[in-house]
């Protein structure tokens, strides 16, 4: 049996009850496979690895440990806040390492979205690695893989979760919602108790702001479009569109036009916004975000964020454009 694919007899998980069956099943699985040893997991913060985390403290307690990778292309404040929430009040097992410079270092002049995503996601594998060393005993390693992750990777993306580990990898895999859509990881999250903020949090990349900041990145241009999708995630808290939209964020491009500002001339990036609806992310319908909201945002990022000087929407849906721009 491929315990990749999907069976066609799996009921898709709508209600708390159904959830409490696949969370009881998925915790008798993973002691399972476990048993005394422990387990090391990739917690980005995101939706999966949150979820993934909540499961499996729930299924083996202080045996799992939490490692949060600050590769530098986090979104503001974002490490901050699962150091609050996992190690603070959920009382996790959490390690906290700041890798910025190892990543920007590595990632320095390389345009090719493939390379970059295959650079992230293989830096990623050798920071869990050398923490495992470190730590003494781990012979798992948990992951937030769903299940369009899977269907998508067959060379469509080089997505960092799945596939492209390295040949001596010496961990097995624990993957207990790779059979999910992202729906179900959601109702499985409110099922276990997470907090809604934690559990209605719109989906984030594995590569982070890294392939959003397009093209070959350099901290400047992160920069601008880390405080710029702050901005913009302020106005759709503000406006209520952060409940309405299913994912939204900025994309800077490495492309800069003319403009002005204070009587001079003044060149900068264009920051996209991207804004989309879906249940599962294998197709996008596009919000339509009032206009005096777009004016006000792209006044604010005009204003606040350096090296930005033009704000653009994409109208695009998926197909024919995806979600993310690489
Ligand atoms: P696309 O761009 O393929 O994105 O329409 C579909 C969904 O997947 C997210 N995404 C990723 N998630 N690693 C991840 O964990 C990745 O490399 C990656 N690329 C895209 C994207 O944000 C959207 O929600």
């Amino acid at each position: 049996m491929d315990n990749n694919k999907r069976p066609d007899s799996m009921e898709r998980i709508t209600t708390p009850e159904l959830a409490d069956k696949f969370i009881a099943e998925q915790v008798a699985a993973v002691r399972e496979q476990v048993g005394d040893k422990k387990v090391l997991l990739a917690l980005s913060g995101g939706v999966d690895s949150s979820v993934v985390a909540a499961l499996l403290i729930k299924a083996i307690g202080k045996q799992l440990v939490c490692v949060h990778v600050n590769h530098g292309l986090m979104r503001k404040g974002e490490s901050e806040q699962v150091i609050e929430v996992f190690q603070n009040q959920l009382d996790a097992n959490l390690i906290y390492i700041d890798a910025t410079d190892r990543f920007l270092d590595l990632l320095a002049g390389v345009e090719e979205p493939e390379k970059k995503r295959k650079i992230i996601g293989g830096e990623f594998i050798k920071v869990f690695d050398e923490e495992a060393r470190k730590l003494e005993g781990i012979s798992f390693l948990a992951q937030g893989t769903i299940y369009p992750d899977i269907l998508e990777s067959d060379g469509v993306k080089a997505h960092h979760n799945v596939g492209g580990l390295p040949e001596d990898m010496q961990f097995e895999l624990v993957e207990p919602v790779k059979l999910l859509y992202k729906d179900e990881v959601r109702v499985v999250g409110k099922a276990l108790g997470l907090p809604a903020s934690m559990v209605d949090r719109q989906p984030f990349p594995g590569p982070g702001l890294g392939v959003r900041c397009l093209g070959a990145i350099t901290r400047d241009r992160l920069n601008a479009l880390r405080e710029a999708d702050a901005i913009l995630r302020e106005e759709f808290d503000k406006s209520g569109l952060n409940t309405k939209v299913w994912q939204y964020f900025i994309a800077v491009p490495d492309l800069k036009s003319v403009g002005v500002k204070d009587s001079k001339r003044y060149e900068g990036w264009p920051a996209i916004i991207r804004a989309v609806n879906t249940t599962d992310a294998m197709s996008a319908t596009i919000e339509e975000i009032p206009y005096d909201i777009l004016h006000k945002i792209t006044d604010r990022i005009t204003a606040e964020v350096n090296g930005i000087n033009r704000v653009l929407y994409d109208l695009t849906p998926k197909p024919v454009g995806t979600i993310e721009w690489e």
